[in-house]
């Protein structure tokens, strides 16, 4: 595969960061869209000509009609005021807005360093796909809005966790991608952590999806007790009616206690982590991993006890994405091949590849751009991994 010069995987590596953060901004964003109750504003999908607001007078009254027609007004928002409907329009028209904003902010400079081949075909190729994905999020994020807007007066649980979902896997990849960029991988490099460092990321991926659930049933404003709910560890109403799976997703209270378990579990499993690799390279990455996973649990305790308000949900939303961000970074670590020489000695027990074992620090300080010779060689401290993998 060409090699990508040095110089110019800084410049792609920058971008892809700088839209890693506006996807970030974006989930957040949604978020609040969510927690203000202006999701259901805009009843319409328009990709192109929805870019542009309301202007005048008469667009604000033919927006204000036509959200009269679906039940939320009926049932949750009779008689609100031109005023208010502009604030929830314009929470929902900026969070579209973000999501076009995006679009062009990777699609014109991938096509820019495409055509001055800053790039290679492989790396854009998967640069494209991602952008196709960004598509159908956009697609999926109507079919999430279209939910409420003939029988119920909220969106369907299902289909937020969907959106919310696919939202981290473009988070994820741009994050990966950008990584690749700065720290390659050599193949088959492999720290003897890393199966428990993908779990861990798992764990969080699914904890994320477990919150959304919360959020979606709005289960954050009941149960506002901890560690108990309604005096009793395991609530009473789990289950709505006879057992089902469905509860696990449609009961308020199973979904608040299967995400303060899983909180739990993930609390477990990052302190784990971090003291089995407290000797190994990739201990400073287990330690940030543990410490946010401490935080955010603090935070989502927080966030429970006093009902959910604006701006905690928020908080707590962006604290996930961090952890997120984290667990994924120490995966990575745990997969390239200068983290794996950075360990003192010997490489860690168990890597597979065989890896040539400066001495030095026992966690060498990463630096970035490091792993790329400016010809694309591997670095000199790899001795037999192959050329870093895109
Ligand atoms: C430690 C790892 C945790 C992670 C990664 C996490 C992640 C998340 C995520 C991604 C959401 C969905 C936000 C949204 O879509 O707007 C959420 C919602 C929520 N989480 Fe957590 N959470 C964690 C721990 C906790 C704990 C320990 C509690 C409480 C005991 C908690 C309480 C809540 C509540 C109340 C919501 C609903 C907030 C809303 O309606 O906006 N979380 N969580």
């Amino acid at each position: 595969m060409t090699a990508v010069p040095v110089k110019n995987d800084r410049a792609v590596a920058l971008w892809l960061f700088a839209i890693c953060a506006l996807l970030a901004l974006m989930i957040v964003v949604g978020g609040a869209t969510r927690l203000t109750d202006s999701g259901l504003s805009i009843v319409e999908w328009r990709p192109v000509t929805g870019a542009a607001p309301p202007l005048s007078e008469a667009d604000w009254r033919a927006e204000f009609e036509k959200y009269k027609t679906i039940p939320e007004y009926a049932q949750v928002n009779l008689g609100m005021s031109l005023a208010d409907f502009k604030e929830i329009y314009w929470w929902e028209w900026g969070h579209r807005f973000l999501g076009r904003l995006i679009g062009l902010a990777f699609l014109l400079p991938l096509i820019y360093f495409a055509m001055t081949r800053r790039i290679d075909r492989a790396l854009g190729l998967r640069l494209l796909g991602l952008f196709i994905l960004g598509g159908l999020q956009g697609a999926l994020g109507w079919w999430m809005v279209s939910s409420g807007l003939s029988e119920r007066i909220d969106v369907s649980q299902y289909r937020l966790a969907a959106h919310l979902g696919l939202a981290l896997v473009l988070f994820a990849a741009m994050i990966w991608i950008a990584l690749d960029l700065v720290s390659p991988r050599a193949r088959g490099a492999r720290h003897r952590l890393a199966p428990y460092a993908i779990a861990l990321m798992i764990g969080v991926y699914a904890q994320m999806i477990l919150g959304a659930f919360v959020a979606g049933l709005r289960a954050g404003r009941v149960y506002n007790t901890w560690p108990l709910m309604e005096g009793r560890f395991v609530p009473e109403a789990y289950f709505i009616g006879a057992p089902g799976v469905s509860d696990l997703f449609e009961s308020m209270a199973a979904v608040q206690f299967n995400h303060r378990l899983g909180a739990y579990a993930l609390f477990a499993a990052a302190l784990a982590m971090m003291i089995a690799a407290r000797k190994t390279a990739l201990g400073p990455r287990a330690r940030m991993v543990f410490a946010c996973v401490a935080l955010q649990a603090l935070l989502g305790v927080w966030t429970v006890v006093a009902a959910t308000p604006l701006a905690l949900g928020l908080a707590h939303q962006a604290t996930a994405l961090i952890v997120f961000g984290a667990s994924l970074y120490l995966v990575h670590g745990s997969m390239s091949s200068i983290e794996m020489t950075a360990s003192s000695g010997a490489a860690p027990a168990g890597a597979r590849g065989s890896m040539a074992a400066p001495t030095g620090s026992e966690s060498a300080p990463m630096t970035p751009f490091h792993g790329t010779s400016r010809t694309g060689a591997p670095p000199p401290d790899v001795t037999t991994a192959s050329a870093p993998s895109r």
